[in-house]
């Protein structure tokens, strides 16, 4: 009789990827589909990466390489992430990784221990949630609320949440699914707890360099904290590569080598030529991924635009990231709707808009009293946004 291990019931899962099944099986019905639930891009990967993809394999960069990763993209990775965030890694505190994802589970296995509570981000990348309930540990969220301008780090529900057994906290500074951001005080405030506390911080950065206005600031470069840091980077959103999975965990010393060794027992290594190639996307002409900032930059406001003139709904204008989380409470009241999933596909199957809610990102808190949806625009071009909302909004007047 098949006995499936205990554990494999505290795993969870990334259910953005079963809207998008649902989507397509809609789509595969002859309906039009608006695509805003997933968090992937439909623009292509700049061209001298990809020549240089080409290139490494006739060059014969088809067979293993070291583990953490071929030295010359660890050097210059550590360089350009330096330069980015006024850090002061070396080659020896990046680890190559297929993605940005592995750091999640690498990071709680090599620093929890079962019984351990990890402070993670609700609403949230829910691979946060499942890493750390599959591993044993006890998953404590804290959350963001509406500011002004955009969501804002609840700073006392998070200092309300240490216990002695808070060992790790995960900060995904901005943010999935909000396009939330910390202040400068907030990072400060965050690093001072982290120093007081003894915590050791999964810096989730995938969105650093998808930025329109301002500038990325990294935890990691407050001091005392590059030690206590380890820095989830991918080349999947920056050079629009989500599909080649090259990634790196870049942490202290000590900390890359133990997941070095992790690597070793996962996947050997990653991606021999892709490395090559995304040392062409470091080092060489940027044109290209610029245009991809200046595309998403349209689309966002597009989109905003178009979700505040709903009655019934807000939206902020996040800086950076490519995702909104507007506020539909009023109108699912006004449309008499009122859980999540009928929402959902409702609006799916009378106008083609298909999008994620608050319940794709981890457990709902007790006492929400507000409604959320993701609108993803990476995976939309803008003529479809205004089509595809401004049905959505013709829906929302009836
Ligand atoms: C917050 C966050 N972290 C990590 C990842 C994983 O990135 P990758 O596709 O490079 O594994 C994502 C992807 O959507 C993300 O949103």
């Amino acid at each position: 009789m098949l006995k499936i291990a205990d554990r494999m019931s505290r795993l969870g899962s990334e259910t953005a990827f079963a809207v998008s099944a649902e989507a397509a099986a809609f789509a595969k019905e002859g309906n039009k589909v608006y695509p805003f639930h997933l968090g992937d891009i439909n623009l292509p990967t700049p061209k001298n990466i990809v020549d240089a993809a080409f290139k490494a394999i006739r060059d014969g960069k088809t067979g293993y390489c070291p583990n953490s990763g071929i030295p010359q993209l660890r050097e210059l990775l550590a360089k350009d992430v330096n330069e980015a965030r006024g850090t002061h890694y070396a080659m020896e505190n990046v680890v190559i990784q297929p993605g940005g994802k592995p750091t999640i589970g690498k990071f709680i296995m090599a620093l929890m221990n079962p019984g351990d509570e990890v402070l993670y981000p609700n609403p949230g990348y829910p691979i946060y949630e499942s890493q750390i309930e599959f591993n044993g540990g006890k998953a404590v969220p804290y959350t963001y609320y509406e500011g002004k301008e955009n969501f804002e780090f609840d700073m006392d529900g998070l200092v309300k949440s240490i216990t002695p057994k808070t060992r790790l906290l995960v900060l995904n500074d901005l943010q999935n699914p909000m396009g939330a951001e910390c202040s400068k005080k907030e990072l400060e405030k965050i690093a001072e707890l982290a120093l007081k506390y003894d915590l050791y911080v999964l810096c989730d950065e995938a969105y650093f360099d998808i930025r329109y206005e301002g500038r990325s600031k990294s935890l990691a470069s407050l001091p005392g904290m590059e030690e206590r840091s380890v820095i989830l980077y991918t080349f999947s959103k920056k050079f629009a590569m989500t599909g080649w999975r090259l990634g790196a965990t870049i942490a202290p010393k000590e900390i890359a080598t133990l997941i070095g060794k992790i690597n070793v027992n996962d996947e050997s290594c990653s991606n021999h030529f892709i490395q090559y190639a995304v040392l062409e996307g470091l080092a060489g002409d940027q044109t290209e991924v610029k245009k991809i900032l200046g595309i998403l930059k349209e689309r966002r406001d597009a989109a905003v635009d178009i979700m505040n003139s709903i009655d019934g709904v807000t939206c902020f204008r996040p800086n950076a990231t490519f995702y909104l989380f507007p506020n539909v409470t009023g109108l699912m009241k006004r449309k008499g709707i009122a859980d999540y999933d009928t929402f959902r596909k409702t609006v799916l199957h009378e106008t083609g808009v298909s999008f994620c809610t608050r319940l794709h990102f981890g457990r709902p808190l007790p006492n929400e009293k507000n409604f959320y949806i993701r609108l993803a625009y990476s995976g939309i071009n803008i003529d479809q946004i205004k089509e595809g909302l401004g049905k959505f909004k013709a829906w929302a007047a009836k």
